[in-house]
């Protein structure tokens, strides 16, 4: 009896946890909705079905999916106007009483048709998105919709996503390819980053200089910001939108309801304009239109002519983009030349303001003013606490959740987008087969794991939390193909933090609906990353001698078949099931299979072995936890740390220096040493001050064999090698001082600076 009940139980969570899976591939639907109730059945819908709608305002929704039908399917369903939804058709309706923030929704799908019931026209238009996410991804197959019964909300008001139009220019039917993006998505906020150093992109009638000089560069940095030696191209590059265009799009995602948020930065980040117009900078120019990146010292001059043209360009956007808010930037502006300007000093004086910090509050508290009359809010990037806020202003935080913790404390509204888990120009993948990209490291899943409201965060506090924003910045995004692979399917997972409910949230279950996302997405003929399905390596000291090498896929399905010869790995290539063992230098070629197709990215990995690779490392200053994968072992794995960096491989140390001994397992006999070392200043890491390496026979004493300045430093070498005359040792320490904090005018100025290192050498 007994064991009757035991197997009666254990196929019924067999049951369940199958039923569960099932779920997720019948509705494979992204956000996940709040509730979901599975039903018997589907419904298939003619293509003579209509969408019947319960109010004459609510057909524009239906002709808003009428495009995309047309577009993606090659056909429409008609449009009625009735109280009764008939049979085999689509009815739309608004309830304001249905539970939860705008865009709430009900969606009931079963062998009669389709109902929708919107708490306002924005939850009707996302229960039609959901609808579409069950259409089958495919112009022949018959329309069968799965019956279901949903019950769904946002968890956020705020759910954006930027694009940086500066940096390399999109034309209009690209930004509008990228707000059905969004909409699919259920995000509501584009922000539309319009200038920068190396672009302005709106048109301003008022100011034709913005169009015909500061719309364009002569010329773009080639390959990597931190890349020697520095190299451009001679290619006149830019545009910019009309106000035609400008309201095209704005019309475009206000049908969809997306707001879009248009950012003109201020005061850094101002270089194309100063280059039109260098009495607004503090030193008279002339400039030219930015051609690198980074960030640039010469900004707007905090003077009269400066905030009278800043107020006729604010004039001229605040008609343009009907939403309540104006974005105006404020980050990275430095304040080496409010430092030595006369007028700047003199202002500091005459307004008794405490130092340039204050100066930089004065001009955004005047902005937000201006901004208000004109019954308009401001929003800007976390700099802008510093100084003081604006009374009114909303704080997007992007130099982690900190500005926005102390925004929210002090009772301001708040959007959370920091680098760490929102900077969609970052690497998403580790193989080095990736597009170029800024460096960082945010792969799918990270994404998906951010958390918005911090603990720090109690009671009303955590109202402030608006909601999320993903960045997509563009000085290594040359066209829209690659904005695709950046954004899509990171947006995926973004989008369930923003609008699934937090304990709604699984990562496995996710990846499972991402699987018909892609079919989706290839549907659409969208150019979207493979990076999910990647291959990763993990080294270990080898259990006999050398190192391990662990293969795995963090994607559940498939097998792993590699190869060590170099070529890529096909159908027959072996299959991966036990460690690999290495005490010589190896490749190891991999990639994950379905049976014998290739499913993902092919990843390549030279693994280099010295004498201290997979021995024992001790570090004295522990790495920050950002950038400590694999902790101390990292230095002697035998894996370089891939260029651009990618946050992997790197152990990253803020404001620390690197004091790290290997022991080497006995008296070795040795002819040189190394450390590798990153310089990237953009990014804030610096070369060591100085480094130095010691040798030791008891880990106790050791004695100095060589050091190196950092302004010595080669950055076309991979290493610094300290040779010595053979000796013999088991100990050898490593140290690398910290560069410091940044000095003035480099990215990052004040701050302490980041030592990256990837790899500790012993020939
Ligand atoms: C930023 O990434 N500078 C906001
Ligand atoms: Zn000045």
């Amino acid at each position: 009896m007994f064991l009757r009940i035991l197997l009666f139980l254990l196929v019924y969570l067999l049951h369940l946890s199958a039923s569960a899976q099932d779920v997720h591939q019948r509705y494979p639907l992204i956000p996940w909705p709040d509730s979901l109730r599975p039903l018997q059945g589907s419904v298939r819908l003619e293509r003579s079905a209509k969408f019947i709608v319960a109010h004459d305002s609510i057909s524009q929704e239906a002709v808003v999916v009428n495009e995309y039908l047309l577009a993606n399917y090659g056909f429409t369903f008609q449009t009625t106007v009735s109280k009764r939804a008939g049979d085999g058709n689509i009815f739309l309706t608004v309830d304001p009483a249905i539970p939860g923030h705008t865009g709430a929704y009900q969606l009931t799908v079963n062998n009669r048709g389709v109902i929708i019931k919107g708490n306002s026209l924005a939850g009707v238009f996302y229960g039609l998105q959901t609808f579409l996410q069950l259409l089958p991804p495919s112009k022949s197959a018959p329309l069968d919709v799965q019956a279901v019964e949903i019950f769904d909300s946002p968890r956020f008001v705020y759910r954006g996503m930027h694009l940086d139009v500066s940096r390399h220019f999109f034309p209009v039917a690209f930004v509008k390819r990228y707000i059905d993006h969004l909409v699919r998505y259920k995000m509501n906020y584009f922000h539309w980053h319009l200038t920068d150093d190396q672009g302005w992109r709106i048109e301003i009638k008022r100011y034709p200089e913005l169009q015909r000089v500061s719309a364009w560069r002569n010329g773009t940095r080639i390959g990597h910001y931190s890349s020697v030696p520095e190299a451009y191209d001679t290619i006149r590059y830019g545009g910019y939108y009309t106000q035609d265009e400008v309201k095209e799009v704005v019309a475009y995602a206000a049908r969809r309801h997306v707001t879009v948020l248009p950012e003109i930065e201020m005061p850094g980040h101002a270089l194309a304009v100063l280059a039109a117009y260098p009495n607004l900078s503090c030193t008279g120019g002339p400039f030219t239109v930015g051609r690198t990146w980074g960030v640039f010292q010469d900004v707007f001059c905090p003077k009269e002519e400066t905030f009278e043209f800043l107020e006729n360009v604010l004039s001229e956007v605040c008609e343009l983009f009907p939403g309540t808010y104006i974005h105006i930037g404020g980050d990275e502006c430095p304040k080496d030349r409010w430092k030595v300007c006369t007028h700047c000093q003199s202002l500091i004086k005459k307004e008794g303001l405490k130092d340039e910090h204050e100066l930089q509050s004065y001009f955004i508290r005047r902005i937000e003013r201006f901004l208000n009359t004109r019954n308009k809010r401001m929003i800007g990037w976390d700099e802008i606490l510093e100084g003081g806020l604006a009374p009114d202003a909303t704080v997007m935080s992007w130099r982690g959740y900190q500005g926005g913790i102390d925004a929210a404390k002090m009772g301001h509204d708040v959007v959370m987008t920091p680098t760490s888990y929102c900077y969609f120009d970052y690497y998403q993948s580790r193989n080095p087969q990736e597009p170029l990209a800024i460096g960082g490291f945010l792969p799918l899943d990270k994404v998906y794991r951010f958390e918005p409201v911090p603990d720090a965060l109690v009671g009303e506090e955590v109202q402030r939390i608006l909601g999320v924003q993903a960045n997509m910045w563009t000085e290594y995004v040359p066209d829209g193909k690659q904005v695709e692979h950046m954004v899509l399917p990171r947006m995926c997972a973004l989008s369930e933090v923003a609008w699934s409910s937090s304990g709604k949230r699984n990562y496995d279950q996710f990846v499972e609906r991402l699987g018909s996302h892609f079919k989706l997405l290839g549907f659409l003929g969208t150019n979207y990353s493979l990076a999910v399905f990647d291959v990763e390596a993990a080294v270990y000291p080898g259990t006999t001698k050398g190192i391990d090498i662990h293969l795995n896929s963090p994607y559940k399905y498939g097998s792993i078949r590699y190869t060590t010869n170099g070529s890529r790995p096909d159908g027959n290539s072996k299959i991966y099931s036990t460690p690999i063992n290495a005490d010589q230098s190896i490749v190891i070629t991999s990639a994950l299979f379905d049976g014998s197709e290739r499913k993902g990215n092919v990843l390549q990995q030279l693994y280099k072995v010295n004498q201290a690779t997979g021995k024992t490392i001790t570090l004295t200053n522990k790495p920050h936890e950002e950038y400590c994968r694999g902790g101390g072992f990292t230095l002697i794995n035998g894996v370089y740390g891939a260029l651009p960096w990618n946050g992997a491989d790197w152990l990253g140390f803020q404001g620390q220096d690197l004091e790290a001994v290997v022991d080497l397992g006995k008296p070795t006999t040795i002819i040189r040493a190394g450390i590798d070392v990153l310089n990237d200043e953009g990014s804030w890491i610096h070369y060591p001050k100085r480094m130095e390496v010691f040798l030791s026979d008891d880990g106790i004493t050791f004695t100095s064999f060589g050091n190196v300045e950092g302004d010595k430093l080669d950055a076309s070498k991979r290493y610094v090698i300290f040779p010595v005359d053979k000796v013999k040792a088991r100990y050898v320490k490593f140290v690398a001082e910290n560069a410091g904090i940044i000095p003035d005018g480099k990215p990052g100025a004040g701050n302490p600076s980041w030592l990256f290192v990837d790899e500790l050498v012993v020939e």
